[in-house]
């Protein structure tokens, strides 16, 4: 198989993903794909036709009519669905849960997968999710799979959540962050998991920084080879 110039990073919510891609996007002057704002953008969809995440007939049925597309504005990724900027609520709880809902369904994954291909036949990306290095994009030419304890992960989120100055629970950030793990790794379409040939690296004891360097010296090798 030959391999191309894309980096697949994939791994559980709250590891860093988008963190770490922004700043090796922009080290390597590359576009960078969040494809988990993609689900996210079709379950803000959803929600505004009243749908419930476990309605699988209601979800497939609605799913042709959201016309999803990408575009960048100063770099930064933007989410249109039907001509609507949604970017400014892709963060919020409930989509994000939703998502995770919606994201189990094949007709939800495969429109947002031919997406995400179409983005990286243009040109080399860095692009995050949860089956990139998997599915997506089986010949990147570095696939990593980053990843942190559950207790790091939400000592991360909390950490933020209380930046942002909102009122959350340590224990209850850690639950959802752990149920999410467990929906994401144990669907039937395309789960979380490190593929055969991503490189394993655990943030819980690095630094951003620590992180972006790592996964530089990887690509830089494996690029070189
Ligand atoms: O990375 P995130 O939290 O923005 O992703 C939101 C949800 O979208 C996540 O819980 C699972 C789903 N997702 C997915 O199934 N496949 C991807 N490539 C990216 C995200």
């Amino acid at each position: 198989m030959t391999k191309n110039r894309s980096i697949a990073i994939d791994g559980p919510a709250g590891a860093g993903k988008s963190t770490i891609a922004k700043e090796i996007a922009a080290k390597l002057d590359m576009i960078y794909v969040d494809t988990g704002a993609m689900y996210r953008a079709m379950a803000i969809y959803f929600l505004s036709l009243g749908l419930d995440g476990k309605d699988e007939a209601g979800i497939c049925a609605a799913c042709g009519g959201a016309d999803v597309s990408v575009i960048y504005e100063n770099g930064a990724q933007q989410l249109i669905v039907n001509g609507e900027n949604v970017t400014p609520r892709l963060r919020e709880e409930v989509v994000g849960q939703m998502a995770s809902n919606c994201a189990v369904y094949g007709p939800v994954r495969s429109k947002l997968v031919e997406l995400q291909r179409e983005l990286a036949d243009r040109t080399p990306v860095i692009m995050d999710g949860r089956d990139i290095g998997s599915v997506v994009l089986p010949n990147a030419g570095l696939k990593v799979y980053l990843t942190a304890s559950v207790e790091e992960r939400a000592r991360r989120r909390y950490k933020e959540l209380i930046e942002k100055g909102e009122t959350c629970d340590i224990i209850e950030v850690e639950k959802t962050i752990a149920d999410r793990d467990y929906q994401d790794m144990h669907r039937e379409n395309s789960p979380l998991c490190q593929a055969e040939d991503a490189v394993l690296v655990d943030s819980s004891n690095m630094t951003a920084a620590q992180v972006v360097d790592t996964i530089l010296d990887l690509y830089r090798k494996a690029v070189a080879e």
